[in-house]
């Protein structure tokens, strides 16, 4: 067994990524570095020369879930020594956690924070100056809270027909909750012309589909001077002439502008879908999750998305059990969430985060949580359940973005709605009519009526 462990460990990397988008794409940029040293992706975290994983900290479980799965490392650590493995992301830009990893699991190898990652070329180099020295791990966190924005990694893009693309890194909302501005810092945007560019070269590649990413994209261009913001960057990309998808997360209600909305409703490369999260439904404690907009600017919002596309599939995050609500203010979630009927919504049970406002505040006992957070999944799938209803007979275009076994496909709609059906995987990245037949708990599913 061991034999044949050590005999494949040439040059093959494992990435895990835990967490968001921005997550997903950086372990995009961290398998870019790796390919370029001669390494090659593997599925197998036994057959990997590098592990490596990409953490989040969002909620407890998050990190609880990553502790368990570091720990898992150390046998295979064990069975070969010359492994090297590397901690990045979220968790480890946390006040003395760099430090904590270090000294529970000693067999990590190097430990980088948010913004440093693009030096894992040099670090690998610097480990095994180390081992040669026997001198240990390399752990190297970056605390400034304005790391510059890093231009020349080339990402190994693994989302076909999907790509992703940073508009922004960063946060400055500080809601009351939320680990993210301390563990990624203070909104940086990226030079728009270079943003332009990689979307050109992207859809020259062949992708069909861009994902801009931001924690908080309407602010785009807030901390440049260059006159562009999230609506012009908008506009210069609406003038691309090449039939593509476009969407973006996250929306902030606090920023959304009619501009903006009104600029998606009349592009056709704009998907017909908003990610809004409204994160809780009462006055009371959005004030105390420091969101600065209340349900009147949140309906405000929703009635102008929806005057300007019917259509619109809007989506959320939500989360319950956040200290001092009280059955009122979760009644309040409840009612929102009935009225903008969202065609999906993520929901969360507040999980106190150190170094955080809310997390000093008097917390709500577990119980309540639990049992608001499934009366509020109870209701949203029910909601999901009927707007997919009125999708049956009707003849969607869908983008093809996978084929999860032979002669299937899926892919989704304009809107964002998933849908399953039967095609060869060729068909991956094309835009194709599906007549909607069915509708099955999490996804629509159909058949191909001709192609676009
Ligand atoms: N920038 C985005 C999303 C950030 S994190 C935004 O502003 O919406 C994604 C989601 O995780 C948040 O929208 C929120 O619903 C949830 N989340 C953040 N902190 C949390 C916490 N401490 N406990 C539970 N859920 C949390
Ligand atoms: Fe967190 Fe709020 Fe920033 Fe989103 S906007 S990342 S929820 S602080
Ligand atoms: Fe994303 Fe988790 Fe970091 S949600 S920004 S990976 S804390």
């Amino acid at each position: 067994m061991e034999n044949l462990i050590t005999s494949n460990l040439e040059n093959k990397y494992y990435i895990e990524t835990f967490g968001c988008q921005m997550n997903v794409h950086e372990s995009e940029k961290v398998a870019g570095i790796l390919v370029s040293l001669g390494y090659e992706e593997t599925k197998e975290r036994a057959q990997a020369k590098i592990i490596v994983f990409n953490t989040c900290c969002i909620r407890d479980t998050a990190e609880k879930k990553i502790f368990g799965n570091i720990g898992e490392l150390k046998i295979l650590k064990r069975l070969d020594k010359s492994r090297i493995i590397v901690i990045f992301g979220c968790m480890t830009q946390q006040e003395g956690m760099a430090e904590l990893v270090a000294s529970k699991f000693p067999f990590v190898d190097i430990i980088l924070g948010t913004s440093n990652v693009h030096l894992l070329a040099d670090k690998i180099k610097e480990l095994e100056e180390r081992r040669a020295r026997k001198r240990g791990k390399v752990i190297d966190i970056d605390t400034n809270e304005r790391p510059a924005v890093i231009e020349d990694v080339v990402p190994y893009r693994t989302s076909y027909p999907n790509a992703w693309v940073n508009i922004m890194y960063g946060c400055n909302n500080f809601c009351s909750y939320c680990i993210v501005p301390y563990v990624r810092g203070r909104e940086r945007s990226r030079n728009p012309e270079l943003i332009l560019e990689e979307i050109n070269a992207l859809l020259k590649a062949g992708y069909k589909e861009i994902t801009l990413l931001g924690q908080n994209v309407d602010s785009y261009g807030s901390d440049r001077n260059d006159g562009v913001n999230f609506y012009t960057l908008l506009n210069k990309i609406a003038q691309i002439d090449t039939k593509f998808r476009l969407r973006f997360m996250t929306s902030h209600p606090k920023d959304l502008s009619e501009e903006v909305i009104k600029l998606i409703a009349e592009t056709p490369n704009f998907c017909n879908n908003i990610h809004l999260p409204v994160q809780a439904g009462s006055n009371a404690v959005l004030k105390a999750m420091n969101r600065r907009y209340d349900r009147d600017r949140y309906f405000y919002l929703i009635d102008l998305i929806k005057k300007y596309m019917p259509d619109c599939g809007v989506t959320s995050d939500i989360m319950v059990g956040f200290p001092g609500e009280t059955e009122e203010d979760f009644l309040d979630t409840l009612d929102l969430v009935k009225k903008v009927r969202y065609h999906n919504a993520f929901t969360f049970i507040y999980s106190p985060r150190k170094g955080t406002v809310a997390a000093k505040m008097e917390q709500i006992p577990y119980a309540i949580k639990s049992e608001r957070i499934k009366r509020l999944i109870a209701l949203q799938n029910q909601i999901t359940l009927e707007i997919s209803e009125t999708y049956v007979g009707k003849i969607k275009e869908v983008l093809v973005e996978d084929a999860p076994k032979e002669g299937y496909l899926c892919g989704r709609t304009d809107c964002g709605r998933l849908v399953n059906f039967k095609g060869n995987k060729e068909m991956v990245g094309q835009f194709v009519n599906v007549k909607i037949e069915k509708n099955k708990a999490s996804a629509l599913i159909g058949e191909i009526v001709n192609e676009c």
